[in-house]
């Protein structure tokens, strides 16, 4: 078992590397001289990087694959802005010489502390009927609570790490007790609360997340928002065969809404919503869903930005630059 000592947060432009990392992504490629490349995501629990193997394609191209963990030895360099790896040494780590913690990207806050406060909010809900099915999902079914403290909100782009999901929908949910608050009779807090805490969880199952998270052919042929309409389905049916869990036969329109909010939180058609919202909670989930989950890859994306000054390089999903406040500086000197 080795541990890892050099950590891609911070390595630099001329470093040289001799440490592990997870593999993330893997391809052969064609240089304009003609003879085939290796271009590489590495990443550790602190960052991703890339990389190239220039040399010996043929021979490694079999073996450095998605999820494997290598030892790299080589030089860091900044190319077009960006770090990059050349790779003088790579050799493949079997899974018993590495500890796999060092390799996943963690949230830095801690699961059991958000999943408690998410079940505080679960308590305060009023309509027996939500209330029941958020307890069957969230409370009573061991494998989801297992989940739910595991997985990331997406592969890329925003809370891309362990418990990354969590932390969306608590923050997504704080968001709506304060809308409930200001709107008052004219939202239902109990649907506003489901819709926080189940417009994705159907990613527990789109997404495999117990090495580079990458999407199930589940995710890939049925996505998350029908997969949480099926969940929604088998929970009810499931409390509705259990004597004294329900006041009474789960009521239809209760049932629909729960549905269509998780249905219509993509907010349009071509976002992947086969509905789009059709009351004020779907409304307001789609919204908050979006406003929550920009706010994060903004974030993330600043924070990890290493150009120097006050400026990030081009973020290509949003095709602009942002600016760097004190928090994303690091321990660089503000600029003038
Ligand atoms: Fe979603
Ligand atoms: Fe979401």
């Amino acid at each position: 078992m080795q541990s890892k000592t050099q950590f891609i947060r911070d390595i630099k432009d001329k470093d040289p590397i001799s440490t592990s990392f997870l593999v993330k992504f893997s391809a052969v490629a064609t240089g304009k001289n003609g003879k085939p490349y290796m271009n590489l995501i590495l990443m550790d629990r602190s960052g991703e990087l890339e990389a190239r193997i220039w040399d010996e394609v043929d021979r490694y191209a079999g073996q450095v694959v998605r999820d494997a963990f290598v030892h790299v030895d080589g030089r860091c360099q900044v190319y077009q802005g960006r770090r990059q790896v050349v790779i003088n040494k790579i050799s493949i780590l079997r899974e018993d010489e590495v500890t796999l913690k060092e390799y996943l990207a963690e949230g830095t806050l801690d699961a059991d502390a958000l999943y408690d406060q998410l079940m505080g909010f679960v308590d305060s809900m009023k309509d027996p009927y939500y209330k029941a099915l958020a307890e069957s999902v969230l409370r009573d079914d061991a494998d989801i609570v297992d989940r739910v403290k595991r997985a990331p909100a997406a592969k890329t782009v925003h809370h891309a790490y362990k418990t990354g999901l969590l932390e969306h929908v608590l923050s997504i949910t704080q968001i709506l007790d304060g809308l409930a608050k200001h709107y008052g009779k004219y939202v239902d807090r109990d649907l506003l609360f489901l819709g926080g805490f189940f417009h994705d969880i159907g990613k527990l199952w789109e997404l495999n997340y117990d090495r580079v998270t990458d999407y199930t052919t589940e995710g890939k042929l049925i996505g998350h928002l029908v997969m949480g309409v099926e969940l929604v389905d088998r929970k009810i049916r499931e409390l509705e065969s259990q004597p004294g869990r329900l006041p009474g036969v789960f009521p239809e329109d209760k049932k629909l809404l729960v549905k269509h909010v998780i249905l219509a939180h993509h907010g349009i058609l071509e976002y992947g919503s086969p509905k789009r919202p059709k009351c004020i909670e779907a409304l307001l989930v789609h919204m908050v869903d979006d406003m929550d989950s920009k706010v994060n890859a903004i974030r993330c994306f600043t924070e990890a930005d290493q150009t120097p000054g006050r400026w990030t390089a081009l973020n290509r999903q949003y095709e602009r630059f942002f600016w760097k406040p004190d928090w994303a500086m690091g321990g660089e000197a503000p600029a003038t």
